[in-house]
């Protein structure tokens, strides 16, 4: 572990992990975590501390095609294209539907509203949409403003933004 602090700036202390995997003692796979959040990071970080394996978490949060794009960028050495805005649309409907499914009508719409905003990151005055996404609470409207979204943005290219991690130890210290 780091220090305290770093602790509550919420970095990873990756060395540790390392001297696990290196440890000619060790015959099983040993995989690291701990802040990746873009696919050149996960693979510097597998070479770096020659771990197995990678896991993300928080950076999957809102973003789930990290694991594509790193499968892409180990493959290819290649960034691949960040997704279309009807391919997000189209995630936050599942994401949504999902969470009604398994968390019922109260939950399952309140649980999502904390989503919206990372999946429609760099979308240009979404404001107005995600305020009313954050506010309905029907299924059956949400996804009619979904709807719309898709329709607004049909032909915007989001650019690729760097992932921001969500820091959970904010309080800390
Ligand atoms: C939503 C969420 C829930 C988590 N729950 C647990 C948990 O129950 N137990 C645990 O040991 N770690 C938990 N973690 C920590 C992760 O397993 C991981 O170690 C940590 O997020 C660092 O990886 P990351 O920088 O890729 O997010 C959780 C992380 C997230 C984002």
């Amino acid at each position: 572990m780091g220090a305290p602090a770093a602790r509550c700036i919420g970095e990873a202390d990756w060395t540790l992990i390392g001297k696990v995997k290196n440890n000619p003692r060790i015959h099983i796979p040993i995989f690291g975590n701990g802040d990746i959040d873009s696919p050149q990071k996960a693979v510097e970080y597998k070479n770096r501390y020659g771990v197995d394996g990678v896991m993300i978490g928080r950076a999957a949060i809102g973003y789930p095609w990290i694991f594509r794009e790193i499968k892409h960028f180990v493959q290819t050495g290649e960034v691949l294209a960040p997704p279309t805005v009807e391919e997000r649309v189209n995630v936050v409907r599942k994401h949504l539907r999902k969470s009604l499914e398994w968390k019922g009508p109260i939950v399952g719409i309140n649980e999502m509203r904390r989503h919206y905003a990372n999946y429609l990151k760099g979308l240009p005055n979404i404001k107005e949409y995600r305020s009313k996404l954050v506010t309905l609470n029907n299924g059956d409207d949400i996804e009619a403003i979904l709807d719309e979204i898709i329709v607004r943005y049909s032909s915007y290219e989001i650019e690729a933004t760097p992932i921001e991690l969500i820091n959970y130890h904010e309080k800390c210290g």
